[in-house]
């Protein structure tokens, strides 16, 4: 019985230390918020945008230099689950000043439950301010907590694009954060391109002109190779001679490479190293195991690697 789990996480955003490769994007993220500005970040879906936030989020309370808050906003269908997600992401903060206050505030209006979701469809309790109301409280708590802590906070929504459906939301969210530039900063990720180009590039639309963009681009080859070689020496394997096919396949997405990675791990015997036999087997079973991960055509042996 082996006594190592996978060292490959590819279900969803990793812990903050396992981001490898994007400095760069990271450093350009915390530039831009320090001077106020607001930025669209977009790549595919599985890029790695989430972990990436984690990092920002992980890095910036270490330096104490900026405050992070992520509101997870992926399934948002109206307003009320906007006020949700934005009083959930104010309940997880840290205990630092920033963190009570914003508690404190989405604790005062969580006392509202503005409707009442029933199987025969929504209804308003008298007396409860409207959502977009309680919206526009929540919004406006990131800038009181900084005038009053003088500290420069950046709220990402994440998966930002499902605002796109929910009617106002993105005028609501425009009303507020138009005047919050000198402390408050706004980073929006996500991943259906077509949506996020409506949102920000018609003029039509409250938020045109808002955003600069950056595009999360594929994991280079360089931190990939460290970070397999790293996993694989770190629970006794050595990923061999199948290391530059892994490589190859993964073509700089962040997702495939640790979904690929695990596979050959886990056709990796303890003490021993993987070799074309072992990467032949694992690409068969990664392909069984998913119909989504990747065309066929794409794994040829010899395809020019990204990155
Ligand atoms: N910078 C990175 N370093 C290492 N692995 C990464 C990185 N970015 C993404 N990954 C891999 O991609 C997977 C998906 O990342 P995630 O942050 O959930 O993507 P997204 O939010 O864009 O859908 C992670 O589980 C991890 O395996
Ligand atoms: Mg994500």
């Amino acid at each position: 019985m082996d006594e190592h789990p996978s060292p490959f996480i590819f279900d969803g955003p990793i812990p903050p230390e396992e981001v490898v490769g994007r400095d760069a994007e990271l450093a350009a993220l915390r530039t831009r918020a320090q001077a106020g500005r607001f930025t669209l970040l977009y790549a595919p879906r599985r890029y790695g945008k989430t972990s990436l936030i984690g990092r920002l989020q992980h890095d910036s309370d270490r330096s104490g230099d900026m405050f992070v808050i992520a509101v997870d906003l992926e399934g948002c269908q109206n307003i009320d689950d906007l006020t949700r997600r934005f009083a959930a992401a104010y309940n997880r903060l840290p205990r630092t000043r920033v963190g009570a206050l914003l508690r404190a505030g989405a604790t005062a209006l969580q006392t509202f439950q503005p409707t009442i979701p029933t199987a025969l469809g929504s209804f308003s309790i008298a007396g409860a301010p409207p959502s977009a109301q309680v919206l526009e409280r929540l919004l406006s708590l990131p800038l009181e907590a900084a005038e009053k802590t003088k500290s420069r906070i950046l709220v990402v929504l994440d998966e930002f694009q499902a605002i796109a459906s929910i009617s106002n939301a993105d005028s609501i969210l425009r009303s507020q954060i138009q005047h919050q530039r000198r402390h408050v900063s706004y980073l929006f990720s996500g991943s259906e391109r077509h949506v996020l180009h409506t949102i920000f590039s018609d003029m039509a639309k409250p938020l045109y002109g808002q955003a600069e963009q950056l595009q999360l681009g594929p994991l280079p080859a360089e931190p990939a190779v460290s970070m397999v070689i790293n996993k694989f020496e770190s629970t006794g394997r050595d990923p061999g001679t199948a290391l530059e096919l892994l490589i190859k396949a993964a073509a700089g997405h962040p997702q495939r490479l640790a979904f690929l990675g695990d596979s050959l791990w886990h056709n990796t015997p303890p003490g021993e190293a993987a070799d074309e036999g072992a990467w032949n087997t694992a690409l068969a079973q990664a392909l069984r195991a998913t119909q989504y991960l990747i065309a066929p055509q794409d794994l040829r042996v010899g395809r020019k690697c990204c990155g």
